[in-house]
This record gives C-alpha cells, sequence and structure tokens, in this order.
C-alpha cells in the first residue's frame, strides 16, 4: 500500500504550551484513519499543520512522498490535499452549486471548466445535495451546511480529505447518514483522515486509530485494540476527573 500522506516527527510550541511533541503518523491509499484524544490533545493544531494554517517547529510532513511543510495552504490543495472545517465558511451569496464551483476551479488551476462542472454535479450527487443546490449558501442552517461543507472539500478533487469533527452537533440518525455520505467518499478512492469525538463514529468508520493525548501519540491501532488499551482508558478519564 502506498502512503499517501506521512507526518513525520512533527512538533508544534505555542508560546510555553507544547502542542505536538514528534508526532508521526501516515495515511494509506484508500484508507480511512480516525485521530481521537481527549480535549487539547492537539488533534486540531496537528490538522491545521497537515493543512498549512500553520507552520511546524520540527519535522517532516510528505504528500505523495513530496515534502510539503514549508508550502501554502493553497499549494497543498493543489498537490491533493481537501478539508472540511468544523465551523463552515460558504460565500453565502453564492448557491450551493456555485460554491462547490469555486472550489472545483480553483482546487487544481488549469482544470477545464467543463470538468469541473461534471465533477461538481457528481459531488451534488454523492452527498445528497442535489435538491439544494440552487439556494444561496447563506440561508442554509449551521446543520445543513455540514454537508456542502464537506462537498466543498471533495469538489477540489482531493487525494487525501482532513476532516475535522465535521459530525459535531449532529444527531444519532444524521451521523449515521454522514457516515454512510463518508464511506461513499472513500469508495471514490478518496483516503481521510478524521477527527471525531464521537465513538461509534469512530467505530464504524475507521481502518486505524491513533490516539493523541498533551501533544503525543499514545496509542495506534484498530478500533478495538486501542480502545482496549490501560493508557488510552486513563487519558479521557484522567481527563475528565
Ligand atoms: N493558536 C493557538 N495559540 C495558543 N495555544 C493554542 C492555539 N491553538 C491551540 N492551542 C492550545 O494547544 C493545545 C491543543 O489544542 P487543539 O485545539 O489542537 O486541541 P484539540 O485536540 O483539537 O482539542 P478539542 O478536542 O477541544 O478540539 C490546547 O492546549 C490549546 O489551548
Ligand atoms: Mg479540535
Amino acid at each position: 500500500m502506498a502512503r499517501l500522506l506521512e507526518v513525520q516527527g512533527v512538533s508544534k510550541r505555542f508560546l510555553g504550551l507544547l502542542a505536538l511533541r514528534g508526532v508521526s503518523l501516515h495515511v494509506e491509499e484508500g484508507e480511512i484513519l480516525a485521530v481521537i484524544g481527549p480535549n487539547g490533545a492537539g488533534k486540531s493544531t496537528l490538522l491545521n499543520v497537515i493543512s498549512g494554517l500553520l507552520r511546524p517547529d520540527s519535522g517532516q510532513i510528505l504528500l505523495l512522498g513530496q515534502a510539503i511543510a514549508h508550502l501554502p495552504p493553497e499549494t497543498r490543495t493543489y498537490l491533493g490535499l481537501g478539508r472540511a472545517f468544523q465551523i463552515p465558511s460558504p460565500f453565502p451569496e453564492l448557491t450551493v452549486r456555485e460554491n462547490l464551483l469555486v472550489g472545483a476551479l480553483f482546487g487544481r488551476p488549469g482544470r477545464p471548466r467543463k470538468e469541473a462542472q461534471a465533477w461538481v454535479e457528481e459531488v451534488l450527487r454523492l452527498t445528497g445535495l442535489e435538491a439544494k443546490a440552487e439556494l444561496p449558501a447563506g440561508e442554509l442552517t449551521l446543520l445543513e451546511e455540514k454537508r456542502p461543507e464537506l462537498a466543498r472539500a471533495l469538489a477540489t478533487r482531493p487525494k487525501v480529505l482532513l476532516l475535522d469533527e465535521v459530525m459535531a452537533g449532529l444527531r444519532p440518525k444524521e451521523a449515521r447518514e454522514a457516515v454512510a455520505l463518508i464511506q461513499g467518499i472513500r469508495a471514490q478512492g478518496v483516503a481521510i483522515l478524521f477527527i471525531e469525538h464521537m465513538m461509534p463514529v469512530v467505530r464504524a468508520l475507521a481502518d486505524r486509530v491513533v490516539v493523541l493525548d498533551y501533544g503525543e501519540v499514545i496509542a495506534e491501532g484498530p478500533y478495538e485494540k486501542v480502545a482496549a488499551e490501560a493508557r488510552v482508558k486513563e487519558a479521557y478519564l484522567g481527563r475528565r476527573a
């Protein structure tokens, strides 16, 4: 299996706080990797470093073998890194379809308009958004915005998709729909790295799980294996106490 994304010994400090301590992980072709951990463990910081919103203080990030840690976020998008945010940020005046077209056209420069339009229709179908395609994105409720936010990330046609708690605030039935949606995205050949607090979702989706605690990887493996590890249980229980 080819390694699409590789994070090697990445550290990130915020003033006195070491938010990431030598984090290493990888995502293989076609794989769904979950990153879990207690609040403040460094999960979002890790995603920000991978997508280019933050520069790591040390360590390497490789996308298809190419070092990307020094590249701006747009360049990483062109190279095949897609990202959906915890709080969606569509262009409110544009319709859902137009928002996707922006992603499809600018996610990879030089893509023919026809091809971008065809991919947008495919994404609308895949994400179940056909009925909302003509609505201004600003008129959707926060819950309704989750699908377009996923679709927008998908419109750039990424090789690896980064998702930060896209299920937060969803009801159980909606979360099950979102699980099916993400499985559909993987079936399109997109590898996924996702952060999630809801354990049933992690269990249902992840091929492999990486557990972060205080900026460090403390466990890695299939869900059942890491969930049974004493260090993982302590991390969750200890933080709650
Ligand atoms: N820009 C920043 N400046 C200073 N400290 C920060 C910054 N971003 C995050 N931190 C701190 O770094 C640590 C890791 O934060 P991060 O947001 O990565 O955690 P997380 O695992 O995503 O948590 P949550 O589950 O609550 O989303 C926390 O202690 C947080 O307060
Ligand atoms: Mg977070």
